[in-house]
């Protein structure tokens, strides 16, 4: 039996990356799923290659910067399954700049991915995630535990979705919902892919990350699946970083003294 055999499990933006990776391990743990993107059709492609049951699965476009069609997506699991047990608020944007390169554009779009649509999910799937005693897991950032430079937007809004997880934890954990974070650093997927081109960029993230390399998308969704778990089950409010130890350093020169 898997962990999560039967439970029905929401992920937005599951078309690619760490959401993809999740859906499949959550469908290979036993979960029904229900996955939305606002790349219809890579979700579908992408959902085939699943093990899973068609009438166990629930497939919708949505661009997660529309309040109706994200809660209308909410509804529609709660009906085709009857519950939700598991929300993952994965959907998330950067646009780079410092304050004063960013347009006001760039700000609502990077707030609209990666802030409000947690913020709409989460409160349309509260009441049967409070029925089921069910839990979210919210994909953060290491971009919202400190500021990257060149990056404000983002910074903001994973620090956001960092504080809302908490703020959620201590609001539902009252009626057996728990809800916490992960903060992925720098991870092998499309949103990163130009960057890990950059032979000079990686060469400094090697520096910076004692366990030297990016990680893969299955190693974010492995902690997603454990905090969705009841292996997780007295865990609340927490923001785990998946980052092969990068927010662990104080970034100060490793100065080892001779000894003697
Ligand atoms: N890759 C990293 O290094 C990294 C690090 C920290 C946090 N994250 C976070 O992980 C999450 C997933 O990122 P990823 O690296 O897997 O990205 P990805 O580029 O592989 O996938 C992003 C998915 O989001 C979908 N999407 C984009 N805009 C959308 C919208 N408006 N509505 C619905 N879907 C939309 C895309 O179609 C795509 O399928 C994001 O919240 C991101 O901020 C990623």
């Amino acid at each position: 039996m898997g962990r999560f055999e039967n439970k029905a499990v929401v992920i937005t933006a599951a078309a690619s990356g760490i959401g993809l990776a999740a859906a499949g391990r959550f469908a290979a743990e036993g979960a029904r799923l229900a996955l939305c993107d606002i790349d219809g059709e890579a979700l579908a492609a992408r959902a085939h290659d699943f093990d899973i049951d068609p009438e166990r699965l629930l497939l919708a476009t949505v661009d997660v910067r529309e309040k109706t069609d994200i809660e209308a997506f909410v509804t529609d699991a709660a009906s085709r399954f009857g519950c939700i047990d598991v929300l993952v608020n994965n959907a998330g944007a950067g646009r780079r700049g410092r304050v004063q390169d960013l347009s006001d554009e760039d700000w609502r779009h990077v707030m609209g991915v990666s802030l409000d649509s947690v913020f709409i999910a989460s409160r349309a799937a509260m009441p049967h995630l409070v029925a089921r005693r069910g839990a979210i897991v919210n994909v953060a950032s290491i971009s919202g535990l400190a500021g990257d430079g060149g990056n404000a937007a983002y910074n903001a809004a994973k620090a956001a979705v960092v504080n809302l997880t908490r703020a959620m934890a201590v609001d539902a954990g009252r009626d057996g919902v728990r809800a916490n974070a992960v903060a992925p650093g720098l991870t092998a997927t499309p949103m990163t892919e130009r960057m890990r081109a950059a032979p000079k960029v990686m060469e400094q993230y090697e520096d910076r990350i004692p366990l030297a390399r990016a990680g893969a998308p299955e190693e974010i969704a492995a902690a997603i699946c454990f905090l969705a778990s009841d292996d997780a089950s007295y865990i609340n409010g927490v923001c785990l970083p998946v980052d092969g130890g990068l927010s662990a350093w104080t970034g100060q020169p490793v100065w080892r003294p001779r000894r003697g």
